[in-house]
């Protein structure tokens, strides 16, 4: 993969991480990778580092076969699909943490992830060394965390942040959706919902953020198939928790819809026109 992609010369590469089981939010981002690269790379490897102890590792669905006729449909230039012991020696000692943001939103309930996140994403950076990398708002701590990690270790690469891709009923796709059954399927809109209820109140005039995040508790508390795990409303940059959301705020949750663990976002913009349409079909 290296050498594939050291022979590019005075072309520009796009690269997109995945861990595979590839949906429509995956495939938006490798649009985005192929309109503004010439050439685009992408990479399907369930990352072990990333999942804790009682995580779903080993029943992460893996559809390389299917993942890679899709990418090639795309004209994705190059796939690189690593097994584990490829991308971890047995020996290994290095690890990247980004201090302090990695133990917030999903770092809190998952610790250890964001180290994992950061060590592999920065290991692909150096085997393909990419001019452009591409992101989903979906993973929006993630975002958070990688323009930290880019910044402060003088990356050379822009980070391109996609907007969430849903389905036509709001749920934001993610490879987890499949565990759903279809009444966990229906179940699991209740994240969406919450969402739109808080930012129909900010447009309403309510600021406060512990009166926001009250009203996404009701919505999440009358789906009894839901079990909350954090609502915050919360810098997009820093991801510290903010008093009220008259500035650009991030509103982020996570639940557990049976044993699954969702997540989705929404950023509440400032300003005189209080409109965001990513939730909205
Ligand atoms: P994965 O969950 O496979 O997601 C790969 C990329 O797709 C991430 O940037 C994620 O934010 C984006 N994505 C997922 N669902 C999306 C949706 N509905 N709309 C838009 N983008 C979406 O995130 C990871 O893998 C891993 O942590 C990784 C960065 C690959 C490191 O292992």
């Amino acid at each position: 993969m290296k050498s594939a992609c050291r022979r590019l010369a005075g072309k520009t590469l796009g690269f997109v991480p995945t861990m595979g089981a590839l949906h429509e939010g995956h495939l938006s981002l490798v649009r985005a990778s192929k309109s503004r690269c010439d050439v685009t790379a992408v990479s399907i490897f369930v990352n072990p580092l990333q999942f804790g102890p009682s995580e779903d590792l080993a029943r992460y669905p893996r559809t390389l076969d299917r993942d890679a006729s899709l990418l090639q449909e795309l004209g994705v230039d190059l796939l690189f699909a690593p097994g584990v012991d490829q991308m971890y020696s047995s020996s290994a000692k290095t690890y990247v943490l980004v201090d302090e943001l990695s133990n917030k939103l999903d770092g809190a309930s998952r610790p250890g992830h964001f180290r994992g996140v950061a060590t592999v994403v920065a290991k692909l950076f150096e085997i393909v060394r990419p001019d452009y990398a591409f992101f989903g708002q979906k993973d929006a701590a993630q975002v958070a965390v990688l323009r930290k990690m880019v910044s402060d270790l003088n990356m050379d690469v822009e980070l391109v942040v996609c907007p969430i891709v849903r389905e036509q009923d709001g749920l934001a796709m993610s490879s987890r959706n499949a565990y759903l059954t279809p009444e966990q399927r229906r179940q699991a809109l209740v994240l969406n919902r919450s969402l739109l209820a808080i930012q129909a109140a900010a447009e309403a005039g309510e600021y406060d953020t512990a009166k926001l995040i009250e009203i996404g508790k009701q919505v999440i508390a009358e789906e009894p198939g839901a079990r909350l795990d954090y609502f915050a409303i919360v810098d997009p940059d820093t991801l510290d928790p903010i008093p009220d959301v008259s500035r650009d705020a991030l509103l982020a949750v996570a639940a557990y819809v049976g044993p699954t663990r969702l997540i989705d976002n929404v950023v509440l913009a400032s300003g005189p026109k209080r409109s965001n349409s990513s939730l909205r079909r």
